[in-house]
């Protein structure tokens, strides 16, 4: 079931691989350019402009730094970030509807540097957003934290799942269930399916030197979702609101590293008072 990564092929044949420290720096980079995307869009994201000038922008940023989106391409996808607005749950494609006063939107960038994926997303307020909004990304961001808080060797995939789980239910929101976090590193989406929610116990168990994202996605009503006819954005069937935070770690002798914190301490967009327009 485990596998050292210098000995697996490069693709997801359902082994989880377990990387050495070259990975990790690896990691670091690319988690770290990632990240530095959603900075950079914090300034840009605001009312009057269209996602699809965000993802024109993003494209920009990963190119100028070397690296390539790696949503171009994949699967049939032709952007380098995904916008999920408001009752989009995830996989929201760019396109010219103007962000307005009062959205909230996830934007979801992975690059790749060196051959290593750097895997995250951000919740993004669009001037004033309603208290309900704002309380759902608060607790979106607050579960994720939770999750990736009890990651560390001897524990299995569950107890993450678990720790979300409990928080998010506490609040009276509710878990999507039909997308996971999974195994990243050479491979986009790898072994295993990081699944949030569950219980201790459940799952695989985590060893030194697993790397796989976190990646919570949270309702205000119920957790049903549908796909839409464009066969990527997933929104929620009862139109109610859906956040998401994401992540990508590594798992540590002591714990865990997060390869995607925000250079510029942004790491909460949607908490800050937005630029003016
Ligand atoms: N970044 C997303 C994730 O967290 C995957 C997007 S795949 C795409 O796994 F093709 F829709 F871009
Ligand atoms: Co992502
Ligand atoms: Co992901």
């Amino acid at each position: 079931m485990y596998i050292a990564a210098m000995e697996a092929p490069a693709r997801n044949t359902g082994q989880i691989k377990v990387y050495g420290p070259e990975a990790f720096e690896g990691m670091r980079k690319a988690g770290h350019l990632a990240a530095a995307c959603l900075d950079m869009l914090v300034a840009e994201t605001k009312d009057g402009v269209s996602t699809r000038r965000l993802d024109d922008l993003a494209r920009t940023f990963v190119l100028d730094h070397g690296a390539v989106p790696a949503c171009i391409f994949y699967r049939g996808y032709n952007h380098t970030i995904c916008t999920s607005l408001n009752h989009v749950v995830c996989h929201g494609i760019p396109g010219e509807r103007p962000l307005r006063d009062g959205d909230m939107v996830n934007i979801d960038v992975t690059v790749i540097v060196d051959g290593w994926h750097g895997d995250t997303s951000r919740m993004y307020a669009i001037g004033e957003v309603r208290r309900k909004a704002q309380r759902l990304m608060d607790v979106t961001y607050d579960a994720m934290m939770r999750g990736i808080g009890v990651i560390k060797p001897g524990v299995t995939t569950g107890a993450i799942g678990h720790a979300i789980q409990e928080f998010a239910e506490q609040q009276r929101c509710s878990i999507v269930r039909d997308f996971c976090g999974h195994g990243l590193g050479r491979v986009f989406h790898d072994a295993p399916n990081i699944l949030h929610y569950g219980k201790p116990g459940e799952g695989v168990l985590l060893k030194a030197g697993m790397m796989f994202t976190v990646e919570p996605m949270i309702n205000l009503g119920g957790s049903a979702v549908k796909v839409l006819n464009d066969g990527w954005t997933a929104v929620t069937k009862d139109k109610q609101l859906s956040a998401q935070y994401e992540h990508a770690v590594g798992v540590t002798e002591t714990g865990v590293e997060i390869f995607t914190l925000s250079p510029g301490g942004l790491h909460t967009p949607h908490s800050l008072a937005s630029a003016a327009a």
